[in-house]
């Protein structure tokens, strides 16, 4: 499973980025307002910390086909040919999808609430496509179900699309969707801190610290004793 994360702070990119094997960055237009600034400038920048390798995602702004293939066109040119455009699953973002398809330009229907809706702009030629979990969750309707039965169908007619599953509140959203085998997951940082920050964890490891402190002395390590 491909591992996202789904926010704009740079610094929090650079600190995930330095501690976990993360596959790419994705905002859409209220993370970008939530960061605040440039929005041009943020992204240059968080194309840079991550590199051309890492995924980018970014969203078009229209909501009418035109335009979105115009901010398509040029947030590709911008940030280069790892970057792919978020386009809301919106009728006119099918049709977007569809010709964006035909130029190469590689797209992630997003705003993702319904199997069908999914269907609809994997057929399209989106190369994602983002079910909203925890939105879903909040609609009384189960945010994991829906997303295993998107990817179940993407399997079933061999598509050539893969589930970005995003909008997760906590860990547990992910893991059972990682059990599952969805291709891809975009949280927020928090949420990623959540996989691995626990004072279980914290308290184990310390351990393994001081009582082989007590044997050498503090602060030494192997690589001391082994000099
Ligand atoms: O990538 C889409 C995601 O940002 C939506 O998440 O937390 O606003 O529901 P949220």
């Amino acid at each position: 499973m491909k591992l996202l994360i789904d926010d704009a702070n740079v610094n929090a990119i650079r600190r995930l980025i330095d501690l976990y094997p993360i596959d790419g960055v994705t905002t859409n237009p209220t993370i970008l307002a939530r960061t605040g600034g440039n929005p041009v400038e943020t992204l240059k920048e968080i194309r840079s910390v991550i590199g051309q390798e890492r995924l980018l995602f970014v969203q078009a702004i229209p909501l009418d086909a035109e335009g979105m293939i115009r901010d398509a066109r040029a947030i590709v040119h911008l940030l280069g040919k790892t970057t792919v455009v978020k386009v809301p699953a919106i009728p006119e973002g099918i049709k977007a999808i569809r010709e964006l398809k035909g130029e190469g330009i590689r797209t992630c229907g997003t705003v993702v609430y319904t199997p069908m809706q999914a269907f609809l702009a994997a057929k399209a030629g989106a190369s994602y496509v983002a079910p909203y979990v925890n939105r879903i969750d909040n609609m009384g309707y189960d945010g994991i179900s829906v997303t295993e039965q998107i990817h179940d169908i993407l399997t079933v007619h061999h598509m050539d699309t893969q589930v970005l599953a995003a909008s997760f509140k906590n860990s547990r959203q992910v893991l059972t969707l990682c059990a599952y085998g969805i291709g891809s997951a975009t949280c927020a940082p928090d949420v990623i801190d959540g996989f691995i920050r626990n004072r279980a964890i914290d308290a184990a490891a310390e351990d393994f610290l001081s009582d082989f402190a007590k044997l050498v002395g503090e602060h030494v390590s192997m690589a001391d004793l082994l000099s």
